[in-house]
């Protein structure tokens, strides 16, 4: 049991939350290790031992560091990283090169020269632009450098419009026009700087229906049959992304990763025995759904405000600069307070931060019993793009991070502190 409830405080991964606040100060946030490798074997037992030529990249902007590289690289699994930045945190763990994967739809000179530099296992292209950039540079450095196109399969899906990628007005991903992907496709294949590996399409993030990636699927098929037909060339990796949906409130149905990946992959057997192409290795690319429930944030409330037939206020101290999910698209969360973990919950209340931003609020309208100054808050499911997209408005401080195991507590990402906050700040005469 990672989340539990004990002389009615609460426990994540058998810490006691409240003695976590006290000990490594708030916001704060915790991550279940137990969690995490639950997901992974979760991965493994329906899609890495049940099939061969298959991999797992977990996508690092859900929560990259040091130590989750680690924990990576020991469940087997590959990484993908979209920048120099994610790049560089992933050497510097000393994760094998030749299971990382770049991504990103405007890559920089600079950071493809690093993958290059570095021999990373692939570079997903985006645009025609950066197959002259990987080609030029292979060239001058006497490389060469596996790839995969990035397409926009043309799929629209529920979620909200800011993390759906894979319709065609998007930012991400090459157009299937026969005019725009084909003359892409037989340069790589003829290319003497890069080997052309296949396609890679992500649809979009937090899903919770496989019909939108079987659509998907379906398009990159029959590009492959294209292929073999037009230029006798087999595809040899297929890159599905990520998107697999959590339990963020009680409205998010979390299906468990077959629901998505045995569907999927009964269509990929069967089309590759009807085709005379060998099936290609099959990549996954999930982010959110192997952090994002495993992690949780800790804040201390401070001054509450009931404003008469409207609202109650309980502020905290953290808010949209460590988590901006809320402001950017609406998410929803749900928590409890830690301290007072059984007591039964009476009135709504809303939970806001303390940035100066109206917008600045994490939680509407949640049931709590009577919160009081001094509580600790614990906010559920902020494993994912909450300390990735964490940023320092306001001067706020970005916060510490620490793992749990079975009781146990590790500071795995010191918090901010003042000096920290100017140590970019050049100037004379102080
Ligand atoms: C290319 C790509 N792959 C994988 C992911 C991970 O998605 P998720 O965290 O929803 O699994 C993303 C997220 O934006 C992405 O852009």
């Amino acid at each position: 049991m990672i989340k539990e409830v004990k002389n009615n405080v609460f426990y994540f991964d058998g810490c006691n939350t409240v003695e976590l606040a006290n000990k490594y100060g708030t916001p704060l946030y915790v991550y279940s290790e137990n969690d995490i490798i639950d997901k992974c074997n979760e991965l493994k037992n329906c899609f890495i031992n049940k099939f061969n030529d298959v991999r797992v990249a977990y996508a690092s902007k859900a929560f990259l560091s040091l130590y989750m590289c680690k924990i990576i690289e020991r469940e087997g699994f590959c990484l993908d990283v979209v920048s120099g930045g994610e790049l560089y945190v992933a050497l510097k763990a000393k994760f094998p090169a030749d299971r990382i994967e770049l991504n990103g739809n405007n890559k920089l000179v600079s950071e493809i020269e690093m993958a290059i530099d570095n021999n990373i296992g692939r570079i997903i292209v985006d645009s025609l632009n950066e197959l002259d950039i990987i080609e030029k540079i292979c060239k001058i450095k006497n490389k060469k450098i596996s790839i995969l196109f990035r397409i926009t399969p043309g799929v629209n899906i529920k979620s909200h419009d800011y993390i759906a990628t894979g319709k065609k007005d998007s930012k991400f991903g090459i157009p299937l026009d026969e005019d725009v992907i084909f003359p892409y496709v037989e340069r790589a294949i003829n290319s003497e700087y890069v080997n052309f590996l296949g396609f890679h399409f992500h649809i979009g993030s937090q899903l919770h229906d496989n019909k939108p990636y079987l659509i998907a699927l379906e398009t990159s098929l029959k590009l492959v049959k294209e292929i073999k037909e037009r230029y006798n060339f087999n595809v040899t990796e297929l890159n599905l992304g990520g998107g697999f949906g959590i339990h963020y409130v009680e409205a998010d149905n979390r299906r468990p990763f077959s629901y998505f990946i045995d569907p999927l992959m009964k269509r990929i057997e069967e089309f590759f025995n009807e085709v005379d192409i060998p099936r290609p290795i099959i990549v996954i690319e999930p982010g959110r759904s192997i952090v994002g429930e495993a992690g949780i944030t800790l804040y201390t409330v401070g001054s509450i405000k009931a404003i008469k037939g409207v609202r109650s206020y309980v502020s905290v101290d953290g808010g949209m600069t460590d988590n901006i999910r809320p402001a950017l698209y609406n998410a929803n969360y749900e928590g409890i307070i830690a301290n007072k973990a059984n007591n039964s919950k009476k009135d709504k209340f809303t939970i806001c931060g303390k940035c100066c931003e109206s917008g600045d609020i994490l939680i509407k309208d949640i049931k709590l019993p009577g919160p009081e100054t001094g509580d600790v808050f614990a906010m559920f499911s902020t494993g994912a793009y909450c300390f990735s997209m964490a940023s320092n408005y306001n001067k706020n401080l970005l916060p510490a991070v620490v793992i749990v195991n079975n009781g146990k507590s590790e500071l795995i990402v010191r918090r901010q502190s003042f000096d920290d906050l100017i140590i970019n700040d050049v100037v004379d005469n102080i």
